[in-house]
């Protein structure tokens, strides 16, 4: 009798087990064709892991198949489903004519998981979003950009640069620390208060740091998290991610504390200076968002979205100038027939330098630096006859853009005449939007596009790179983590003074 009801038991729990599998199964494929019938078109989706295993099998083959689907096509990553615009119309209907609609920030896990939502790059659309993001423009603002001195910094640090990559002259390096810690410097001068040597070890592992979580975050590593995030309680790759935002969250603590120590609330340093103050002003408001956590994430904001994208769209330059050396020269004649070699440059200068703005945007147009921006919907909307709910993941799809056949003169290759009119002057086109559009659009335009002015041309004003003889050309795709970087590479540089 009881060998029996074991026997009963184990086959019914069997098939109730089966059973139930299978109606989930048929479930998520009824849901799957659902949706596919009411969404764009895009590739086939398995039921619940969507388009991931040809992402992570064969992301080239799927990024390539894309194209066909069309203006607007869709995408799932996991079970979830995301539109992508790819042309500039629909784009601006959605991001600009729409903004407030499409300005929510999709939730990516395992940046949410360090995050906690605080900050500005993964705040939800809201209040706190709001404010966090208002208040980090207006001290951007105060401390530095638009008066001079910011300008002045930049310059500054452009020539410690020079000082430092010189130590290399002649010989092959890989310039990724120098430039980031020159880069980086320009952020802890508005944060902080102050920069870093480049000799100095605790501040480059730092770098390293926030570089490695770039990459990972954005990686293979990121995006299974996003499938299943209660992996956060079992070991793995996803917690070297953690450990490295709480090492910048603590270095941030103790600089925070340095603060407190020395505020003069009537002589305010810089960023964490005026958050302390802002936030003993509005201690009495309910309603503030000025605490802690935000204080933290939004200077480590500041750091995570101000570093890796400046610095590496300047090494993606510097591949640029080495593989187009006609380029490079020209750059070089126009900069020192207006500042001579040793005047510093300043942003008033841009207008007299119309081949070397030319050229750095040009750069940034091939380097493409950010080619997934994850957004969704705050509220049910319509876009070209299709019904988007609250909550839908839209992206805009930069690249397209950037690329886009029908625009550029030269859609595919390096040509600084992509952005010159008959005269030789700099054309400005709306298809140029390395740093996205609408509400959302990159806090820090205005100081990145200062940074690599002032950088790069003073680099190419002082010194002349070129490939060390016989050197690999590095694979052009790039490392694509949350920005698309360049593989490590060497270069050589010269000093202009004795090389002309
Ligand atoms: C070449 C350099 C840079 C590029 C290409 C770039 C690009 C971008 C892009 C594409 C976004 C996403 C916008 C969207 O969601 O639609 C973004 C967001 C952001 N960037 Fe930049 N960025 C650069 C430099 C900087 C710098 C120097 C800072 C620091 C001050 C900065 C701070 C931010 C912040 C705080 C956000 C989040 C905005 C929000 O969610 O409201 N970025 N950036
Ligand atoms: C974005 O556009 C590019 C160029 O047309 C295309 O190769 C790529 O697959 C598109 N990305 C997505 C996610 O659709």
């Amino acid at each position: 009798m009881e060998s029996l009801l074991r026997y009963l038991d184990w086959t019914s729990v069997g098939l109730a087990l089966l059973g139930g599998l299978l109606c989930l199964v048929l479930l998520e494929i009824f849901r799957l064709n659902s949706s596919r019938s009411r969404n764009p078109p895009g590739p086939k989706p398995l039921p619940f892991v969507g388009n991931m295993p040809q992402m992570i099998n064969d992301p080239k083959g799927l990024i390539r198949s894309m194209p066909k689907y069309g203006e607007i096509s869709s995408v799932y990553l996991g079970r979830d489903i995301v539109l992508v615009l790819n042309n500039l119309p629909t784009i601006k209907e959605a991001f600009i004519q729409n903004g407030n609609v499409y300005a929510g920030r999709s939730s990516f896990a395992i940046l949410e998981w360090v995050t906690n939502g605080y900050g500005i790059l993964m705040a939800e659309y809201g209040n706190s979003w709001r404010q966090q993001r208002r208040f980090a423009l207006h001290t951007l603002r105060n401390f530095g950009l638009g008066k001079k001195t910011l300008e002045e910094r930049v310059a500054e640090e452009a020539r410690f640069l020079i000082k430092e990559l010189l130590k290399h002259e002649g010989k092959p390096f890989y310039p990724i620390h120098p430039i980031m810690n020159a880069v980086s410097n320009i952020i802890c001068s508005i944060v902080f208060g102050d920069r870093y040597e480049y000799d100095d070890k605790r501040f480059a592992q730092l770098l390293k740091l926030i570089n490695e979580n770039i990459q990972l975050a954005g990686s293979t590593v990121g995006r299974i998290f996003n499938m299943v995030p209660f992996i956060k309680h079992f070991p793995g790759p996803h917690q070297k991610v953690w450990q490295n935002a709480n090492s910048l969250k603590n270095f941030i603590h103790e600089a925070v504390e340095e603060h407190r120590k020395t505020l003069d609330p009537n002589n305010l340093r810089d960023f964490i200076d005026a958050y302390i103050v802002e936030m003993s002003k509005q201690q009495s408001n309910e309603d503030s968002t000025f605490h802690e956590d935000n204080m933290i994430m939004s200077t480590s904001d500041l750091f995570l979205a101000g570093t890796d994208t400046t610095a590496a769209t300047l090494r993606w330059g510097l591949i640029y100038m080495m593989d187009h050396p006609d380029v490079q020269e020209r750059c070089h004649k126009e900069i020192v027939q207006v500042l001579g070699f040793d005047r510093s440059p300043s942003m008033e200068d841009r207008a007299k330098l119309p081949y070397t703005h030319a050229t750095i945007h040009e750069i940034q147009r091939c380097a493409d630096l950010v080619p997934v921006v994850m957004h969704q919907t705050t509220q049910a909307t319509q876009l070209r006859g299709y019904h988007l709910p609250k909550g839908t993941k839209v992206m805009p799809n930069i690249t397209a853009i950037l690329a886009d056949k029908n625009h550029w003169k030269h859609p595919d290759t390096f040509n600084p005449e992509n952005f010159l009119d008959e005269k030789g002057q700099l054309s400005k086109s709306d298809h140029f939007l390395p740093f996205s559009l609408g509400p959302r659009v990159c806090a820090g335009e205005t100081l990145a596009k200062a940074e690599l002015f002032i950088f790069f041309t003073s680099l190419i004003q002082r010194l002349k790179f070129s490939w060390p003889p016989g050197a690999p050309r590095p694979n052009m795709n790039g490392i694509v983590g949350l920005v698309r970087s360049p593989f490590p590479y060497n270069t050589v540089c010269h000093s202009r003074d004795t090389t002309h």
